[in-house]
């Protein structure tokens, strides 16, 4: 973005009675024995400017990025930080499937909206659903481990996320959203049960290459919202 920055000199005395009247933050840029010279983003009236520059300011997005210091992380407020321990479960968000399912999120969930993920791993894309605002978040998977390292996680996270060793037809209920980052051999046999669990949105993930995602469209049987490709991979969003 570019703005006018308004370049004024005053002496000390007119500079501090200006402060007073003025009551809005402004750039200090010299302090001499007998004058102030500051800076402004709008012109002041009745006072000329010794010169207007036109500066390009970077929006705060790409002016704060991530500050690591040893092992101290640094982040500005718009970053939401997922801790993953790397542990015996898949999903530290290393893998394509994983990021796949983390940007289709941001697009499609809503805020209070409740989520079913199936195949929690480390439980990366529930705690993700929790910070991104969604209301009440089940997370399931056939292996124990990841159940424990998924309530690791959310402890860790803050997030309240609810871990249960379990497989879709367990789930008596539907969500709003539901995560499946699975392997087209699993939604082969669970795709009937995946599509009862979900009210609005279904991300489904983990469908490698043309032909996997051929076959995956023709069980779904249904017209997708969105097909996101990632190295190969693919993740299809289904809307009702
Ligand atoms: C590819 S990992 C995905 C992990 C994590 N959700 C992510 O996106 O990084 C798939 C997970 O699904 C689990 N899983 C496989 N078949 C399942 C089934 N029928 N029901 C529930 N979980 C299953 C596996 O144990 C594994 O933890």
């Amino acid at each position: 973005m570019r703005y006018k920055k308004h370049i004024y000199r005053l002496s000390r005395e007119d500079f501090y009675q200006f402060l007073l009247q003025h009551q809005r933050g402004l750039e200090l840029l010299s302090e001499g024995e007998s004058f102030v010279e500051f800076a402004l983003y709008e012109p002041i009236d009745d006072l000329e400017p010794l010169e207007v520059l036109t500066v390009e300011v970077l929006p705060p997005e790409r002016a704060f990025r991530p500050i690591r210091v040893k092992n101290l992380m640094v982040l500005p407020p718009w970053l939401k930080p997922l801790v993953i321990r790397p542990g015996s479960a898949f999903g530290t968000g290393l893998h394509a499937t994983t990021r796949l399912c983390l940007y289709m999120l941001q697009d499609f969930l809503k805020r209070g909206w409740s989520v079913l993920d199936v195949g929690t791993g480390t439980g990366i894309l529930a705690i993700a659903s929790k910070k991104l605002g969604a209301g009440r978040v089940l997370a399931i998977d056939v292996d124990p481990l990841a159940v424990e390292e998924c309530m690791h996680n959310s402890k860790e996270n803050h997030a309240r996320v609810e871990c249960l060793l379990a497989e879709p037809k367990d789930i008596g209920e539907s969500f709003d959203l539901l995560l499946a980052n699975l392997e087209l051999e699993v939604f082969r046999r669970e795709l009937l049960h995946l599509k009862r669990l979900f009210k609005k949105v279904a991300i489904f993930s983990g469908i490698y290459g043309r032909q996997e995602l051929d076959e995956f469209l023709e069980l779904l049987g249904q017209k997708p919202a969105k097909i996101k490709r990632l190295e190969n991979w693919h993740c299809v969003v289904v809307k009702t």
